[in-house]
């Protein structure tokens, strides 16, 4: 057997060559995705599915791992109350407005391609992609509301309302703060189509992406269910791999889209 030291060193040797491993293996992936975005698409959605699978970041001390901060026992080693109830119904109400907010955005993009202008009936999806849109908001917010009785959290209504002041997990319960606003910003906005014309208000309307992604981060970091494997993870997962393949194909240009540029181009130069 090799001695502890010995050890040691293999495996920096051994760990030192898979990262290089990969950074070649990164770097010709990057250059291929270059040439192909399609299959760019392919693999970020499939990174996505993957990603349940990355272990919780949590130090770890002798005595254990600290409690997750808000978790019922933080709340019992501070002498805090802790309502089960209201944990329940938060949850029930952020796993609601997630499935609803998937598929707003997913309906959205349907709205913008192409490919459905012959398939679905317009008016019908519209009208799905605008309620749906709006109950995703109303449980999005009320999820958030029901902080203000869960005390653990020190969320009261100005921490409710301006991003990232809380003291507990700061920036994931930011970011729900901020993804939550800007997706109310996103649907308010529609009222304005008309004074803002409609190409710059769908250049707004878009920040939807944003704010989904701040809410998944705020999923993915505020607890650690979503960063283990099991049936909400891979449901997670699923959702966010939908958004960002609608997301990649609204972003990237079509090939219908780049012949009609060459096109163009072609027919100004001649
Ligand atoms: C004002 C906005 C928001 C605030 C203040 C907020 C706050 C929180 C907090 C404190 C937690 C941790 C709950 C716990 O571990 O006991 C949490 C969890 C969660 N939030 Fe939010 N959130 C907001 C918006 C959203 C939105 C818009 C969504 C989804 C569309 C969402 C989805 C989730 C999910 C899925 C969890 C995990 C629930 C669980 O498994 O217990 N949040 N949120």
């Amino acid at each position: 057997m090799p001695s502890w030291p010995r050890a040691a060193h293999l495996s920096f040797v051994v760990a030192g060559k898979g990262i290089l491993n990969m950074i070649t293996i990164a770097s010709s992936l990057v250059s291929n995705c270059v040439k192909r975005p399609r299959a760019a698409v392919l693999g970020l959605f499939l990174a996505l599915l993957f990603l349940p699978g990355i272990p919780a970041a949590h130090a770890a001390s002798p005595a254990g791992p600290a409690p997750i901060p808000g978790s019922p026992l933080d709340a019992h080693n501070h002498g805090v109350p802790y309502d089960t109830g209201v944990h329940q119904i938060a949850r029930l109400f952020a796993l609601i407005a997630y499935v609803l907010m998937v598929a707003t955005l997913l309906l959205g993009a349907i709205l913008r391609m192409r490919y459905f202008e012959r398939q679905v009936n317009r008016a019908t999806v519209y009208g799905a992609h605008m309620t749906i849109g709006l109950s995703a908001l109303i449980f999005g917010a009320l999820h958030g509301l029901t902080f203000l009785y869960q005390p653990i959290w020190h969320i009261g209504t100005v921490r409710l309302l301006v991003p990232f002041l809380g003291p507990v997990q700061r920036f994931p319960v930011g970011c729900g703060v901020l993804g939550t606003e800007l997706a109310i910003a996103v649907g308010c906005s529609v009222w304005l189509q008309r004074r803002l014309g409609y190409q710059r208000w769908l250049r707004f309307h878009q920040f939807a992406y944003l704010s989904f992604a701040l809410v998944w981060l705020h999923v993915f970091l505020v607890h650690p269910e979503p960063r283990h494997l099991n049936l909400v993870a891979v449901g997670v997962a699923l959702g966010a791999g939908v958004c960002l393949l609608a997301f990649l194909i609204r972003v990237l240009p079509s090939r219908s889209r780049l012949r009609q540029r060459a096109f163009r181009t072609g027919g100004g130069q001649a």
